[in-house]
């Protein structure tokens, strides 16, 4: 399908909905939500956030899904298309650009750790070792200032090469191969985590909620991972969307990314939970470092007297890790690529060059803040979780509450109507469910989250 970037869209209606998959599913799923369930407490946070996954940021991406695909072009030109010559929409496009780069410049340092834990499983490097060892050797390699960053470039190169060869060639590709594959391994993962003695405390940990532990924090953290794993705010597939066919149903395809992403997230929390209590004095809220220095240690300890099964699953669950990193940061990529590509009128191989490389050295910023430069701080924070903060706490939210602003109030209700039903052919009896949530309970909630994270309700409790 030709658009105005001149190139040719997702070939297939499952191509188009796995490529949006993949850039839901990620390192957000399987390393991130276990962090963040295992810091806030489990099943009481896993409900708020299936709360906000599917009232909140299942719509917005929805609306994001809405524009690119009516737009037809790079974000900028879509909000412009759409804005009914109201002055300042185009600058929405700035969103994507600089979210880009913040984001898989920190995004491709974990990715690049998984690659190297990937390949020390294939080598086998973690049989043998002493429980300390595992926390040690992940410092030890964390923050070191050479051997992350030559993961972290390898990982660059290997998104640049997929989105260098084009939608369909590269991203559409790349994720009809790893989706299938990541959804086969994640399965058996489970199936071989299920078994693992003590399995039913990491089961009840998942599901039974203890709400004394929910805090306004815990709301604004769950409206946070439920963004970042849909990736929206930041119209990353709102530049997806400008390659989807006429045909594409935006509420019911939507539907289906959110539930495959949450599915995986939550199926994640069955590999990890139950394996984290398979031994006794592990704790599930070890934070980030849980998945590379808590389960290499579960590996070994658990299958211990077969190795074959240790290796096995140690190999297949950094794989997970790698491809889940990789179908996503084809996605950070392409929404900056995007814009350069239309803006100056270059080739996608020399915009999404420019940007990898720019990428390449703000991640040796993040990734040495890991080591060398951690003292290194802006607001308390190192570049990693000041990049992390940014994206996740602050932009995904804004750009979230601009695009329900946009679509909701801004954009001729005509417009949303005709492109949410296909110009006409699909019945839709959830668009007006659709578009009050747009309009008001969305932009309502994630101004209220943020009030109450700033302390302003404090304030006006005090004021009355
Ligand atoms: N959704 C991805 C994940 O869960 O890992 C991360 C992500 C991708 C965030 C694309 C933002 C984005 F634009």
């Amino acid at each position: 399908m030709a658009n105005n970037t001149n190139q040719a869209g997702f070939a297939s209606k499952l191509g188009a909905i796995l490529a949006a998959a993949g850039s839901a599913v990620g390192l957000g799923n399987v390393w991130r939500f276990p962090t963040e369930t295992g810091s806030n407490g489990g099943a009481a946070f896993i409900l708020i956030y299936l709360l906000f996954m599917f009232l909140l940021a299942m719509p917005i991406m929805i609306a994001e899904f809405t524009i690119g695909r009516h737009g037809q072009s790079d974000v900028s030109s879509s909000f412009d298309k759409m804005c009914g010559g109201k002055k300042g929409w185009k600058y929405m496009g700035l969103i994507p650009v600089v979210a880009g780069f913040l984001v898989l410049s920190y995004y491709a340092v974990v990715a690049g750790w998984t690659l190297d834990y990937a390949v020390r499983a294939g080598m086998n490097d973690f049989a043998g070792k002493a429980a300390a060892d595992y926390a040690n050797d992940f410092a030890a390699f964390s923050s070191d200032p050479l051997r992350p960053l030559a993961w972290l470039f390898l990982i660059l190169a290997l998104t640049f090469g997929i989105v260098a060869m084009g939608v369909q060639k590269g991203i559409e590709r790349g994720a009809k191969i790893m989706m299938p594959i990541l959804f086969i391994f994640i399965a058996v993962l489970v199936v071989c985590s299920m078994t693992l003695p003590n399995a039913s405390l990491g089961l009840s940990f998942l599901l039974k909620p203890d709400f004394s532990k929910v805090t306004g924090a815990t709301c604004l953290s769950a409206m946070g991972q439920a963004f970042f794993s849909l990736s929206v705010g930041l119209c990353c597939l709102c530049t997806y969307a400008c390659y989807f066919r006429k045909d594409i149903d935006l509420i019911k395809d939507g539907f289906s990314v959110a539930t495959i992403d949450t599915l995986v997230a939550l199926m994640s929390g069955l590999i990890i939970f139950p394996a984290v209590y398979s031994i006794p004095g592990l704790s599930p809220d070890a934070g980030p470092s849980l998945v590379f220095i808590t389960l290499p240690n579960v590996f070994q300890t658990v299958f211990g007297n077969m190795p074959v099964l240790a290796y096995a699953f140690s190999l297949m669950f950094y794989l997970l890790l790698v491809m889940a990193a990789l179908t996503s940061s084809i996605s950070m990529l392409e929404m900056a690529e995007a814009y350069f590509q239309k803006k100056y009128g270059i080739s996608r191989f020399k915009s999404a060059l420019g940007v990898s490389l720019v990428c390449g050295v703000l991640g040796i910023a993040c990734s040495l803040s890991f080591g060398i430069w951690k003292d290194l701080t802006v607001f308390g924070m190192g570049f990693f979780d000041l990049f992390d903060f940014l994206v996740a706490k602050f932009i995904m939210p804004v750009g979230g509450f601009l695009t329900c602003i946009f679509l909701g109030w801004v954009v001729d209700e005509k417009i949303l109507r005709a492109e949410i039903t296909n110009d006409g052919k699909l019945k839709q009896p959830l668009y007006p469910v659709f578009r009050f949530i747009i309009r008001y309970f969305a932009p309502v909630c994630i101004v209220v989250i943020f009030m109450n994270e700033l302390g302003l309700f404090d304030v006006i409790k005090m004021m009355f």
